[in-house]
């Protein structure tokens, strides 16, 4: 490794970071993180962090697996690489579609497309869902509807998916027949409703419109996260997801659940849709299927929608869509060994008691700081804290004091993201009781600090 002064000296110099602006990065460089233990990270300094954002959503066991990282190199050594495309498969993909199939068998998901990541697992599903239609003889069926706030990664067709302004306008036209519902956020909605029950309907019932005003033989599918991620974890009343199900099933469109973050135990449960008691037509994952110690991901599809391709007469059933890295055998080897120890660990269990502990212990915080404007969370380990200057006008707090407030955390040992007038927490599942104090007395402490 290089030493930290040339480290600092080249610190966004020459590669361009995502979701940033490359100028503003050069004023102010990202932080250098050198290394990793447990649930904590290590910057160029020396300093320790626990990592409240575990990654990117991806690191529910934490830093320091060593049976993924065993797997990982025995594979190395053993087959690097080998593409499964039409002709040739290996025993890591065979291995792992029966484990996926296994771990997904209670959602009815039997059937596995393997990717190299969230955003080509999203694009999967939703070219499968127009595929299908096609199958069926229903080739008008094109059309995607989705959740204002949701988050589905960035290829052009999970982007028109996409619920959040920031991600769609710089690459406008992005792709037509893609149309936006409500989100069922208490917090802030069109419909200015607080009580979430009473939001749930209001939300199905602006699908049921839209489905009506678009007919529904032109839609493919509707795609949700089963609690929105990035756009603030925007938690649906427990009566949403089951009542898009019950929409989707009258019109004959296809549901996809997003469970980029949520699989593998994030809610508390298993898989988000098995956390809401939803079975989808097809599902998307990644992120956490290996720790994000390999970009991998997987599209799983339901029997009834594999019967359709798999019984298909028509010729249409081809799948002429893939990456060279489709089920990479060191990714698939990972992701065994990821499986294995999410069961062995228990992850869900634990998400789901620190993820209240976490929930209650920022609820309390609001009682102390005026900043805070609502807290989101309360299944599992996904939680976000709204912050703002004016509780009653919901004026969101300035960016000046959102980076001091991470700043603070971060010297106080915590690693926070923000994200817009956002904190979101999304740290690894495998954190203990202590882990969490320790995050609610950074913030609390960043909050007296930025109201000070
Ligand atoms: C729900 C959801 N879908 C898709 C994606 C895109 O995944 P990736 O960044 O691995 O392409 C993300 C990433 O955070 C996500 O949260």
């Amino acid at each position: 490794m290089k030493d930290a002064n040339f480290l600092t000296a080249h610190n966004a110099q020459n590669v361009w970071h995502p979701m940033s602006y490359p100028g503003a990065l050069k004023e102010t460089p990202p932080k250098i993180i050198v290394g990793a233990e447990g649930v904590e990270i290590i910057d160029v300094n020396g300093h320790r962090l626990l990592d409240g954002v575990g990654g990117l959503w991806n690191m529910n066991l934490g830093y320091s697996n060593a049976p993924i990282k065993a797997a990982i190199a025995k594979q190395l050594d053993r087959l690097p690489y080998y593409s499964i495309f039409n002709g040739t498969t290996h025993d890591m993909a065979i291995e792992l579609s029966v484990m996926l199939a296994e771990f997904f068998a209670p959602d009815g998901l039997s059937r596995a497309f393997f990717t190299s990541g969230g955003s080509d697992s999203v694009e999967i599903t939703l070219r499968l869902a127009r595929q299908y239609h096609k199958i069926r003889g229903e080739a008008g069926r094109v059309k995607f509807l989705s959740l204002k706030k949701g988050y589905h990664g960035t290829h052009t067709l999970g982007a028109s998916v996409n619920g959040n302004t920031a991600f769609r306008t710089s690459y406008e036209p992005l792709m037509p027949g893609c149309f936006h519902i409500p989100a069922p956020n208490p917090y802030r909605n069109p419909f200015d409703e607080s009580d979430p029950a009473q939001l749930a309907q209001l939300c199905l019932a602006a699908l049921e419109a839209e489905i009506d005003f678009q007919s529904a033989d032109t839609i493919a599918a509707f795609i949700m996260e089963p609690i929105l991620g990035a756009g603030g974890v925007i938690v649906p009343h427990e009566s949403f997801m089951p009542g898009v199900r019950e929409i989707c099933d009258r019109h004959g469109i296809l549901l996809i659940s997003d469970e980029v973050i949520t699989a593998f135990g994030r809610t508390g449960d298993s898989t988000g849709a098995r956390h809401w008691g939803v079975k989808p037509d097809l599902l998307s994952c990644a992120k956490a299927i290996t720790n994000g110690y390999f970009p991998f991901g997987a599209a799983m599809i339901s029997d009834q929608v594999a019967e359709v391709f798999e019984k298909d007469e028509s010729g249409r059933a081809g799948l002429y869509t893939g990456y060279t890295y489709s089920g990479h055998p060191v990714g698939a080897a990972a992701a065994l060994a990821c499986l294995q120890e999410t069961t062995r660990l228990n992850v869900p269990a634990n998400a789901a008691a620190r993820g209240t502990q976490l929930f209650d212990g920022i609820v309390a915080l609001q009682d102390k700081h005026e900043l805070i404007g609502h807290v989101r969370g309360g299944h599992g380990l996904m939680t976000a804290v709204e912050l703002v200057s004016d509780r009653s006008a919901k004026t969101p707090l300035d960016a000046a004091s959102m980076k001091v407030i991470h700043g603070t955390a971060y010297e106080a040992g915590v690693m926070l993201r923000v994200s817009g007038n956002n904190l979101i927490m999304s740290p690894p599942l495998i954190i203990t009781p202590e882990d969490v104090e320790k995050i609610l007395a950074a913030i609390d402490h960043a909050l007296s600090t930025a109201a000070a």
